[in-house]
């Protein structure tokens, strides 16, 4: 019998406990659903805690393993960009955007709750993940704290996540089908840039040197790239049971994706190769990181 486990088998193993710890961390952080605005901390906790992969917030964890930050610390960072990213779902599956009524195996938030709660549910998620980071629990250090709030803020917001989400949408209505560099960009943007800060965050916590931070982020935004595409892959291919959401809605709503493009062969041998130059920019990590190696092939033959 080996002593080590294969880094999938032992990928299979971290991912449902950080997920676990992640949870329990954002119990914790989340405001009890009690008072008079009880029903907004409802819709917060429901979107946010008991469901998805958590592979940003594991990407954090793992980041952070790499120079020995506490788990803590670590911890409530993992959290902080999961509510961030919990936002970002509530409010992509609103009417407005993707019109969609399931996530994550249960009703969308809107459905659930209403629509004015799905929004204030996003925003009061946004705000509390800012605010988790600011909190000197988070790091002893005040330039530390502020350079994760700088570094989310420029990847979540308009130069980031929302700006992608705003060619995401604007593509729908769009005269001729994006090219490939515009779909690119797009990814980058809405998808590419959450997870590149998930995965640089350990480093900030960490006070890596500039080149391991460096590659980390490289290693991020390239596995963020594969990530969108296997999502798309998805949307394509599977069913409701396996994703928890809806499939077959970006055909149906003329999203520009790899697949519409390429095809599903093309678009998913691009997801691999991007996989597999994410994993090239570990290089200079040693065995410490291989659950992030093992994480960017799981990204690309995941089936949820
Ligand atoms: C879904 O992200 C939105 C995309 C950026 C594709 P995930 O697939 O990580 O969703 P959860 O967190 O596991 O539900
Ligand atoms: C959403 O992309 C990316 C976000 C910034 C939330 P999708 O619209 O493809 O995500 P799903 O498929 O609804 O999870
Ligand atoms: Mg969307
Ligand atoms: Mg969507
Ligand atoms: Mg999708």
């Amino acid at each position: 019998m080996s002593e080590t486990l294969a880094p999938a088998d032992t990928l299979a193993a971290a991912l449902p406990e950080a997920a676990a710890e992640i949870d329990r961390a954002l119990d914790a952080l989340l405001p009890q659903p009690e008072g008079s605005e009880a029903r907004l901390f409802e819709a917060m906790r429901y979107a946010a805690i008991g469901g998805g992969k958590r592979l940003r917030g594991f990407l954090v964890l793992e980041g952070a393993r790499q120079f020995g930050v506490a788990r803590a610390s670590a911890l409530r960072v993992a959290a902080a960009i999961e509510m961030l990213h919990a936002y970002s779902l509530v409010h992509d599956d609103l009417p407005a955007m993707d019109d969609d009524d399931l996530r994550r195996g249960k009703p969308t938030v809107h459905k659930a709750f209403d629509e004015a709660t799905a929004i204030l549910a996003g925003d009061a998620l946004q705000t509390q993940a800012f605010g988790t980071l600011a909190d000197e629990d988070t790091h002893s250090d005040s330039a530390v704290r502020v350079e994760l709030v700088r570094c989310l803020a420029r990847a979540a917001g308009a130069r980031g996540m929302c700006g992608g989400q705003m060619l995401d949408m604007l593509a729908e209505d769009a005269d001729r089908p994006l090219d490939e560099p515009a779909i690119g960009r797009l990814q980058l943007l809405k998808t590419g840039r959450l997870i590149e800060f998930s995965a640089e965050a350990g480093a900030i916590l960490g006070k890596a040197p500039a080149a391991q931070r460096q590659a980390l982020a490289a290693y991020g935004r390239e596995l963020g790239a594969a990530f969108q595409i296997a999502d798309d892959l998805l949307d394509a291919t599977a069913t409701a049971e396996q994703t928890g959401k809806r499939t077959g809605k970006d055909a149906q709503a003329g999203k520009a994706t790899l697949v519409s493009l390429l095809g599903l062969e093309r678009a998913r041998l691009q997801a691999e190769r991007l996989a597999e130059q994410a994993i090239r920019h570990l290089d200079s990590f040693g065995e410490r990181a291989d659950l992030l190696r093992a994480l960017a092939a799981y990204t690309v033959q995941r089936k949820s």
